[in-house]
């Protein structure tokens, strides 16, 4: 019974993050004080978890890139929220062209992954350690960058994108992921930073929500 509680409680407050992530005032920053170490806690059990569930952890996030945008040939390519890097790993195998940065805020889950890349010599990507409201990005510099079962500020996916980049928000379990944002709610905050284009599908369990950057006229 105290266990349920707990994790409606749990799960009332991770929601309640994840909405105020998308315009990153006060409350998110009250509600992510020590977000990081909540899951440096637990790099290596995390990156385990997601290597058992591989088969499927990242279909929406294909499933998005397969729907909106196939041919794309991305430069550079933003993994915010990125954890152990996992789903950066499974990218860079999709984009071998592609440079990927894993930004994330935990730097356990960061180095977890790094190492992890360097044993079983996996392509190159980064690791860089930053928060989704204020990323050390270039402005207009990124091709696509994807969210996967992590906090969402559209804001700054718009300015770190260029003109008609991609953003892909995914979410494994669909409305079962901890982190996760309705599609309606996604849509609204995507369209106020001047997405465009905007898409939602499902793959499996599976989620997403995408948009395209629309141009702005000088
Ligand atoms: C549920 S895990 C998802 C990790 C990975 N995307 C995946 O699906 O396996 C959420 C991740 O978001 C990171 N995170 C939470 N708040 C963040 C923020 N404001 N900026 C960057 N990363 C954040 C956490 O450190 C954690 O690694």
């Amino acid at each position: 019974m105290l266990a349920t509680i707990s994790q409606r409680i749990r799960r009332y407050r991770t929601r309640l993050l994840m909405r105020s992530a998308l315009s990153g005032g006060p409350l998110y920053r009250l509600l992510s004080r020590n977000a990081g170490d909540r899951f440096d806690n637990r790099a290596e059990g995390w990156d385990q978890m997601v290597g058992e569930h591989e088969y499927k952890w990242f279909d929406p996030l294909d499933a998005a890139l397969d729907h909106i945008a196939p041919s794309l040939q991305p430069e550079l390519v933003l993994d915010v929220g990125g954890g152990t890097g996992r789903a950066a790993y499974h990218i860079a195998r999709r984009y071998p062209g592609a440079h990927v940065a894993v930004i994330d805020l935990a730097p356990r889950m960061l180095e977890f992954g790094k190492q992890r890349g360097r044993r079983e010599n996996l392509p190159g990507i980064s690791f860089v350690a930053g928060d989704s409201t204020g990323l050390p990005v270039t402005s207009s510099s990124a091709d696509l960058a994807f969210i996967l079962n992590a906090p969402v500020n559209p804001p700054e996916m718009a300015r770190v994108l260029k003109p008609g980049g991609l953003v892909v928000l995914a979410f494994t379990y669909g409305h079962h992921t901890p982190m996760y944002l309705d599609e309606e709610t996604a849509r609204q905050a995507l369209g106020r930073s001047g997405f465009v284009s905007i898409e939602a599908g499902t793959r499996g369990e599976g989620s997403w929500v995408a948009g395209v950057l629309g141009y702005v006229d000088s």
